[in-house]
């Protein structure tokens, strides 16, 4: 089992990293209050002393409009209102001012505070998106577009994504020079139709998109992922449900190099708080098997595949350093995720 030593610089990083955790409680409480309203200039006054007590960076809260002006997805692609059985594009009217986050989870410090950036547009939006009963699938939204810009990036060649939406992703890879050809897998088929219909005549490519009916996870294995140049895997709606197909992604046990998957910082950040409250427990030296209990389902699961995972190692943590590595370091993390433990 490993085993953290009990000396000063370990006993301040413990501390250090608790209060990280408080702190990331108290700053989204004290946002909540003020998220996804239009906000007087007294409220942006108090928005700004919140990010300033917590040292968030950033100077203004108005966003520049030209982060959706300007991408050939806002600009270019029409969703009528439209519904299926199961599945709707609706327009949504964002009023001027009003504040919304502009990410998902960014680590701030190197403890454990994990913040959205927030801000608001001076002008009405409206905003498409593709939504299923209470489920928001997707829109052009800026938590959308700057939180995939590394996948639109990196794609090359040939391209997989798994999950449709409104194809925002598909789009701009077939922007791209280098980009050959784009694979979707996607499972609902009224996504597909509904996309096939508004959608792809949007389109203005002659390059190969094909798009498979099927299920993410069936076709999640080395051999299919292979036969591309680059995987972003993309089928959750946030952190939360994220965090658990991730894991199921993690216990297939693919480690392949050319694969991302969307918002993966801040799915680990919730796998981080269970990592970190883990190795505090064994520190002080209390009841692991309690602490596990003490837990709701999705995170027991989490606990245990911790445990199961460092019993197995036989280091002696002695430095900050050395701590911070086992909360943060990616690899390590997909590993341990991929422990199976039963349900
Ligand atoms: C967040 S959206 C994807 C957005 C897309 N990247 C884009 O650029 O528009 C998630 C999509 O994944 C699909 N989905 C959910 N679970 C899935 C699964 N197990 N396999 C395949 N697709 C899935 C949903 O129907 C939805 O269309």
């Amino acid at each position: 089992m490993i085993s953290i030593e009990k000396n000063q610089e370990i006993k301040t990083a413990i501390s250090a990293i608790m209060q990280s955790m408080f702190d990331q409680r108290n700053y989204l409480a004290d946002i909540l209050e003020y998220l996804e309203k239009p906000l007087t200039p007294g409220m942006e006054k108090k928005v700004e002393t919140i990010l300033k007590k917590y040292g968030m960076p950033g100077e203004s809260l108005a966003l520049d409009e030209r982060v959706l002006t300007e991408n050939p997805y806002f600009k270019n692609i029409r969703l009528d209102k439209i519904e299926t059985p199961t599945v709707k594009y609706s327009k949504d009217i964002i009023p001027k001012r009003t504040l919304m986050n502009t990410d998902f989870n960014r680590q701030l410090g190197k403890y454990l505070f994990h913040y959205h950036p927030v801000g608001y547009f001076n002008i009405d939006l409206e905003m498409p998106s593709l939504k299923e009963g209470n489920i928001t699938w997707m829109s052009p939204a800026p938590s959308e577009i700057i939180s995939m810009g590394d996948g639109v990036e990196k794609g090359t060649g040939k391209c997989l994504t798994m999950g449709l939406g409104i194809g925002l992703l598909p789009y701009l890879w077939l922007l791209k020079d280098e980009v050959e050809s784009v694979t979707v897998i996607e499972h609902n088929k009224d996504v597909i139709d509904l996309f096939n219909k508004v959608i792809l005549p949007q389109f203005n490519t002659s390059k190969s998109l094909e798009i498979i009916h099927g299920d993410a996870f069936e076709y999640f294995t080395d051999e299919f992922l292979n036969r591309f140049d680059y995987a972003y895997i993309d089928f959750w709606e946030s952190n939360e449900d994220g965090l658990v197909d991730y894991i199921r992604l993690m216990e297939k046990k693919v480690t392949l190099p050319h694969i991302d998957f969307w918002i993966e910082e801040s799915i680990l950040s919730l796998a981080k708080q269970i990592v970190a409250l883990y190795l505090i427990t064994l520190y002080q030296g209390r009841s692991i098997t309690e602490f596990i209990a003490s837990l709701d389902e999705d995170n027991r699961r989490l606990a245990r595949k911790a445990n199961k995972f460092f019993k197995k190692r036989t280091e002696v943590i002695s430095t900050e350093e050395e701590l911070l590595y086992l909360i943060h370091d990616r690899k390590l993390l997909r590993e341990l995720l991929s422990v199976p433990v039963s349900m």
